[in-house]
Formats: structure tokens, C-alpha cells, sequence
């Protein structure tokens, strides 16, 4: 789990523990770092001119123990030119500042400033969502320390700034997309052990003291449904799948809700169509989709978003055995369909089919957005960088490219069509659960579009974004998150009242 950060918001006049402040092109100082650094006398232009620091985008200069400040350390963060800066910029520069401050230290205060004045009290906030998810560690399972490892267990981290009032109510919603986000890192980076359908089911019930409804299904009764793929991946598990379905109302009464389903395999080894040793650990993060569902609606629910919203996650386990599923085998879906599995390793699209018939036919969505991982063939396409956005609605495809850009959580759409669904059609069912060779996540998220009826949809590949995506200057763990503050702009941006 995380160092515990605290994060607190003071003004300018007495930064404590390692003080880090911006600077612009060409050592453009804000007003309130000028004054704070005018006791160093000319010591800052002296050091600048020595490690030749002008302020450029991505430099830094560290002084240590800078004479004629009372504090243990001066960081200065380049940042070129403000007018350059994008807003998803400002998260990265928090995420910077903190990554500059020494491992050891304890107190950290960031000054909440360009060289033109102190930021506004969002702009504040968004540098305090930048440190606390660069704050983030995972070390649960680590019962021992390195010798040379001096992290404290606690950081206080200060953010100065103009008005502090101001700056805390903006954080309030910050904070609740953080804390979402990290409930989603938390989820993907926990083994397989320890998080099963069961345990997961358990831990999304937590969502209820915000205020969510959380309604738990098992396996009776989603057989009474007739959910008969999500329950074929399942079957050759020792736990029990679950279908989990969150409701947030902070919208009008009665108003249809968004929806929001992710695929939640907690350990695909493949099936019978067993997948090779090599990085098949990697597979406990085969949930980031369900991981993203539960930590979006912990973050609307935390900041009390005014619309209604559904989550569903299906919640399986991928396992070879005398019970399990084989290649050949007919599954009936609970829409009616019949799917002919010929590979037992293209699993995530049989739960989803399920959940997202279920979703659709119960609530009636305005829109459907699933996040799954759910191909290899999307991070052949498109790497790291973006999730692959399959969608059958051009406003919802806009809106979800535009939040992508705003928050750097990124989306690149892809193709669907009639010459694509052929690719699924199968000798002896409706249709089979893998095309050909070619176009991998594209027959995939066609087997899914035939279980959205006409309802506006867009299926997010994260595959390559989820889990075991670069680190970045907001993020240094296996899990990422990734998704929590795309869906999360895109309903304040347009689906709230
Ligand atoms: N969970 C995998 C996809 C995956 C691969 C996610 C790598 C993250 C990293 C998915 O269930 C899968 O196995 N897909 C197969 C489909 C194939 C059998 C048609 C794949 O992509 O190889
Ligand atoms: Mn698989
Ligand atoms: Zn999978």
C-alpha cells in the first residue's frame, strides 16, 4: 500500500521539509517564490548559471542545504513556458515535484506556482492529484526493508498557494478520483490468491458506505438467467464466479443511468487452450477492466456526482481442469445467442457478452462503456500509449477521444464493420469466439457488438494500458488505473445535470 501521503494546503509564508518551486523559461520566478528564495541572495542565479539551468521543460536544479534558508532543501522544477502547458500537464508537473523531493524525506512543500503567480485553486488540485498518485507503491507483500531504504512511513506533503480555502474544496474532488484510482491499482496489483471472484465481490461491497448500491450474483442465480458463456469460463475453477452490479443514484429520480462493465478475469491461464509459462503471471491483472468499473464508481460516489450510474463486473477464473470448458464446446448466452468456442484463451469476450446483454436489457442505459483486457493484438497495434476504442456511436467516440486528450488517458479508434463481422461467423453455432489470424482485437470487440443491440456503445481495449504500462511521471507501478480519470471527465464533461 501506499506511504500514507498527507496532503495539506498552507499559503506561501513558511514552506517546511524539502521545499520544491517551479520556474519558468529563462529563471522566470513567480512573485511568492522570488520573495521565499530572496535570502539566498544571488546563490540561485550563481548555481543556475553553473549547472547551466535556465528553466527548460524537464530540468531541475537541487540545492542542498542553500545557505541563508532554514531548510534542508531547495528543488527547482523547469517547466518552459506556461502558455505551452497543457491542462493534463499540470498532474504530470505534480507528479514531477514530488519525484524530485528525496526518497527520505518526510515533509515536502510544493509551491503552487508559475512564474506569472500562483495557480488557480483546480489548477492546485491537480498538482495534489499528480503527487498523490506519484506516491503510490504497492508493497503489501514486502515484510522486509532494504538497509539502505530511508522511505518514512508517513508523508506530509504542503501545497502554498493563494487561497487555501478554495484550493481544499477543489481537492475534495480531486481526492475522490485518487482514491479511486488507487482502489483500481490496489485491485490489479493483488495476486490471484489472494483476490478471487469471492474476495473481489467482497471488497467492491465496501463501495455501499459511499452510498453505492452493491448487489452480488452468484452462480444459481446467474444460471436462472441463462448467462451460460460467463458461466463456461468459469466452471473449471475452484471459485465461484460472481457478477457484481453497483448502483449510484446522485442523479434525477428515475432518470436513465450510464453505464460503465468491465471484464474481471482474476487469473487467466488460458483454459484447455493453456497459455505459455513465459509472463503468465501477468495474467492476475486480467481484472484492470472490473478494477477501472469499481474504482470509477468509489470516485463518483466519493464526490457525489449528479447523474446515475451502473457498474457490472463479471468476475471469473480461467482455469484448465476435468470440469473446464473445451475448444468445441456451444455455449448458450442469455440473449439467446450460441457461441462456438474454438479457443478457450478468448475468454473475456464470453463474460462480457453476458453482462453486457444483462446491462443493456435491466437498465436501459443512455450509453454502455466496457474496459477490458481484453487482446494481445491491441498492444501489437497500438503499444502502450492508447487504449483501442471500438464504438458504434460517433458522439460518444468524440466524447471519449476528447477526455482522453484532457486527462492523457488516451483512446484510438479502431474499426468495426460488416467484412469484420464475418470473421466470427461459425459452422455450428451463431457465431465462434475467435476470427482468423489477422485483426485480433477487431473480431473480438465484434463478438461484443453483437450483444449491445442499438444502444450507444464503446468498448475499451486496455490490454496495453492497464497493467504493465510504462511508468510515468504520475504513476511507478505495475497497475495503473488506467481509465478511472478518463470515464470520470468524460460524465462531468457531459452526463451530469
Ligand atoms: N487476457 C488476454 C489478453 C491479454 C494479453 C491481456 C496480454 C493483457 C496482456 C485474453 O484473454 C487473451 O488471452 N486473448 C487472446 C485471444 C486469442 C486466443 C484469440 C490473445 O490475445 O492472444
Ligand atoms: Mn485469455
Ligand atoms: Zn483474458
Amino acid at each position: 500500500m501506499a506511504a500514507a501521503l498527507k496532503v495539506s494546503f498552507t499559503g506561501f509564508a513558511h514552506p517546511r521539509g524539502v521545499l520544491v518551486v517551479f520556474c519558468e523559461d529563462n529563471l522566470k520566478l513567480g512573485p511568492a517564490t522570488q520573495r521565499a528564495l530572496s535570502s539566498l541572495g544571488d546563490l540561485f542565479r550563481r548555481a543556475a548559471a553553473a549547472d547551466r539551468f535556465t528553466g527548460k521543460s524537464g530540468s531541475s536544479l537541487d540545492l542542498v542545504a542553500p545557505s541563508g534558508l532554514n531548510l534542508p532543501r531547495l528543488v527547482i522544477v523547469g517547466i518552459g513556458k506556461q502558455n505551452e502547458l497543457k491542462p493534463r500537464d499540470i498532474v504530470r508537473l505534480g507528479g514531477i515535484a514530488l519525484g524530485k523531493a528525496p526518497a527520505a524525506a518526510a515533509t515536502v512543500t510544493i509551491f503552487a506556482e508559475f512564474g506569472s503567480g500562483a495557480l488557480k485553486a483546480d489548477q492546485v488540485a491537480d498538482l495534489a492529484l499528480g503527487a498523490r498518485l506519484r506516491g503510490y507503491r504497492f508493497d503489501l507483500y514486502k515484510t522486509k526493508r532494504k538497509d539502505d531504504d530511508e522511505r518514512p512511513n508517513k508523508i506530509e506533503l504542503h501545497f502554498a498557494c493563494a487561497n487555501t480555502a478554495a484550493a481544499e474544496k477543489a481537492w475534495a474532488q480531486n481526492e475522490a478520483i485518487a482514491d479511486g484510482i488507487v482502489l483500481a491499482r490496489d485491485l490489479v496489483n493483488e495476486p490471484a490468491n489472494v483476490l478471487y471472484p469471492g474476495e473481489f465481490a467482497r471488497r467492491t461491497s465496501a463501495l455501499t458506505k459511499l452510498g453505492v448500491g452493491v448487489e452480488v450474483l452468484d452462480v444459481a442465480a446467474m444460471k436462472k438467467l441463462g448467462m451460460g458463456a460467463l458461466l463456461g469460463v468459469g466452471q473449471g475453477s475452484a471459485h465461484e464466479s460472481k457478477l457484481v452490479i453497483m448502483r449510484w443514484n446522485g442523479g434525477k429520480r428515475g432518470a436513465d443511468p450510464v453505464a460503465f462493465i468491465g471484464k474481471g478475469v482474476c487469473f487467466d491461464t488460458g483454459g484447455i487452450s493453456i497459455k505459455p509459462a513465459q509472463g503468465m503471471e501477468d495474467m492476475k491483472g486480467d481484472m484492470a477492466g472490473a478494477a477501472c468499473v469499481v474504482g470509477l464508481m468509489h470516485a463518483l460516489a466519493a464526490r457525489k456526482a449528479k447523474l446515475n450510474a451502473v457498474g457490472a463486473i463479471g468476475l471469473v477464473e480461467n482455469m484448465p481442469d476435468g470440469k473446464a470448458q473445451r475448444p468445441g464446446d456451444i455455449v448458450k448466452t442469455m440473449s439467446g445467442q450460441t457461441i462456438e468456442i474454438i479457443n478457450t484463451d478468448a475468454e473475456g469476450r464470453l463474460v462480457l457478452a453476458d453482462v453486457l446483454h444483462y446491462v443493456n436489457k435491466r437498465f436501459k442505459p443512455k450509453f454502455m462503456v466496457n474496459l477490458a483486457t481484453l487482446t494481445g493484438a491491441i498492444i501489437v497495434a497500438l503499444g502502450h500509449e492508447y487504449a483501442g476504442m471500438f464504438c458504434n456511436d460517433d458522439k460518444l467516440a468524440d466524447r471519449l477521444s476528447k477526455a482522453g486528450e484532457a486527462t492523457g488517458e488516451r483512446v484510438w479508434r479502431m474499426p468495426l464493420g460488416p467484412e469484420y463481422d464475418k470473421m466470427i461467423d461459425s459452422k455450428f453455432a451463431d457465431m465462434k469466439n475467435t476470427g482468423g489470424r489477422w485483426g485480433g482485437a477487431i473480431a473480438a470487440a465484434q463478438l461484443l457488438q453483437r450483444f449491445v443491440g442499438k444502444t450507444p456503445w464503446a468498448h475499451l481495449d486496455i490490454a496495453g494500458t492497464g497493467m504493465d504500462s510504462p511508468q510515468t511521471d504520475i504513476n511507478k507501478s505495475w497497475a495503473s488505473g488506467w481509465g478511472v480519470r478518463l470515464l470520470d471527465r468524460l460524465v462531468e464533461d457531459h452526463y451530469e445535470r
